[in-house]
């Protein structure tokens, strides 16, 4: 049987059906049941509510927005069988089934043994790092995320980064932008000692460097490295099976492999992972964090209860663990990570049409707008990036997210703004729930402020929080 996302779309392939009658290369294998309807709130209610929210879009009302392209976390349509999964809720305070299931989950396609529920990703990197990082360690990544930094500097860690140069190239073409540079690390093993390296911080997609994949052979080398030394491999979870459908696609080898047996062959690299299951797993709430060793599992299960909730919920509902439990087989399907990316690639492929800078190649969960390039001229102090998805706001409604200067924070020891070399918007797509209409739409919205980028002149911040500033920072225009 000749299936329609057999063949590969290549670059001369039009992006639209409006283009040609040309074919498409795939199409969700699902549909739709039931809808939500959206309203498109007028200009003038949009420039209310942007000054109302200091500019910031995590302080938009959800109702003035039009299409939320704020994050993919948590943001995800459950099908038919997790709603089910919901009415199976077993609510007992201790060894609900629900929990059950979820260890099986976990153990079949990530292959951990030891599983500690969590309320979210935060809760298991809070817990993670209490438990493993003394006073005084260092902690190296391919490239920070917010949260996860923080709990390792919380936890009296200081953070390293040595994902490859490339990450931070929004313009390198580079296919695993997200792998480590191995000499950096052996660098820093030989600066600092590995005793003082508790673990290696090992995210797949990296979120901050455009969602980019790390390639298996570097994981494999990572590894290697990693055991001449005796430092564990703990992996951020959150986007693995992007990541993995990026290692089917791209590297030499895997093109056969599944999607699953892919993430379980790098799991089994790792000596466990911790997992914002509002990600991959297709569920509003909840993640894990999950080890090999028992006595690391024994004091994170110890912990757990102290500030999430016993270890057979971990702040999650019993209902909640089962939508869980069975969002994570769904995400592992082949047929539904390939129309996911290729959603993703859609979007970034119709503003790249237009010559509109994004980050490429375009990653597995969002679309990154390059505002060093949209606006020039403009100062990283000015917050280019936070002024662009303001500007996206006004003109169409369309929620994103800045990760620029803003979302770097300062520096713990000078007190200064960090100065990333990346000042992005992310439009993050939600997993099955935006059409391509949606993705038109939002294509062209960006491309009318693209068109009027001369008008903008910057922010400045008029309210800063101590920490994580970027979801509740306010700003003026100048
Ligand atoms: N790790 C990564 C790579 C993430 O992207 C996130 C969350 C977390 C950990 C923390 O998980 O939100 O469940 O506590 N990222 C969201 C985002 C907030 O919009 O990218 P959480």
């Amino acid at each position: 049987m000749n299936e329609p996302h057999d063949e590969p779309r290549t670059d001369e392939s039009p992006r639209t059906m409006g283009q040609q009658f040309g074919r498409r290369s795939w199409a969700e294998p699902w549909r739709i049941k039931m809808v939500e309807p959206l309203s498109v709130p007028s200009r003038e209610e949009r420039r209310e509510a942007l000054e109302e929210a200091g500019y910031n879009t995590f302080l938009l009302p959800s109702e003035k927005v039009y299409i939320d392209l704020l994050t993919d976390s948590g943001t995800s349509a459950m099908s038919d069988r997790q709603w089910s999964g919901l009415m199976m809720g077993d609510e007992a305070y201790a060894g609900s089934r629900n929990f059950y299931h979820l260890e099986d989950a976990v153990e079949k396609y990530y292959g951990f043994p030891h599983v500690v529920p969590t309320h979210q990703g935060r809760g298991a990197e809070h817990l993670l790092n209490q438990v493993a990082v003394d006073e005084g360690d260092v902690v190296p990544g391919n490239m920070y995320f917010t949260t996860t930094r923080l709990h390792q500097e919380m936890a009296g860690a200081r953070f390293v980064d040595v994902v490859i140069d490339d990450a931070h190239d929004p313009a390198s073409d580079h296919p695993f932008k997200g792998n480590v540079d191995l000499q950096k690390l052996s660098d820093l093993i030989d600066r600092v000692g590995p005793e003082r390296i508790p673990y290696m911080s090992l995210a797949g997609t990296v979120n901050m460097a455009g969602g980019q994949p790390v390639s298996m052979r570097n994981v494999r080398e990572l590894r290697e490295l990693c055991d001449r030394h005796g430092i564990p491999i703990y992996l951020d979870a959150a986007r693995l099976v992007e990541n993995a459908y990026f290692i089917q696609e791209r590297e030499e080898g895997w093109g056969d492999t599944p999607v699953a047996d892919i993430v379980a062959e790098i799991c089994s690299l790792a000596d466990g992972a911790w997992m914002s299951s509002k990600k991959d797993h297709l569920v509003n709430i909840g993640g894990w964090v999950a080890v090999d060793d028992e006595d690391l599992f024994d004091r994170l299960r110890n912990l757990v209860v102290v500030y999430e909730g016993l270890h057979t919920y971990g702040g999650m509902a019993g209902r909640d663990m089962e939508a869980l439990a069975i969002g994570i087989g769904e995400s592992m399907e082949d047929a539904y990570v390939r129309a996911r990316v290729g959603q993703v690639r859609y979007l970034g492929g119709l503003l790249q049409d237009w010559g509109i800078p994004i980050v490429t190649p375009v990653g597995g969960h969002a679309v990154y707008l390059d505002a060093k390039r949209f606006y020039p001229e403009m100062d990283q102090e000015k917050f280019p990036a936070q002024s662009l998805a303001a500007q996206l706001y006004l003109e169409s409604g369309v929620r994103s997210m800045e990760r620029g200067i803003v979302s770097a924070g300062r520096d713990p020891e000078t007190g200064g703004h960090r100065h990333p070399e990346l000042e992005l918007v992310r439009l993050a797509i939600p997993r099955r729930v935006y059409t391509q209409a949606h993705m038109d739409v939002t294509a062209e919205a960006v491309k009318a402020v693209w068109d009027r980028r001369e008008e903008a002149s910057g922010l400045e911040m008029t309210y800063e929080p101590d920490f994580l500033r970027f979801f509740q920072a306010r700003f003026r225009p100048l």
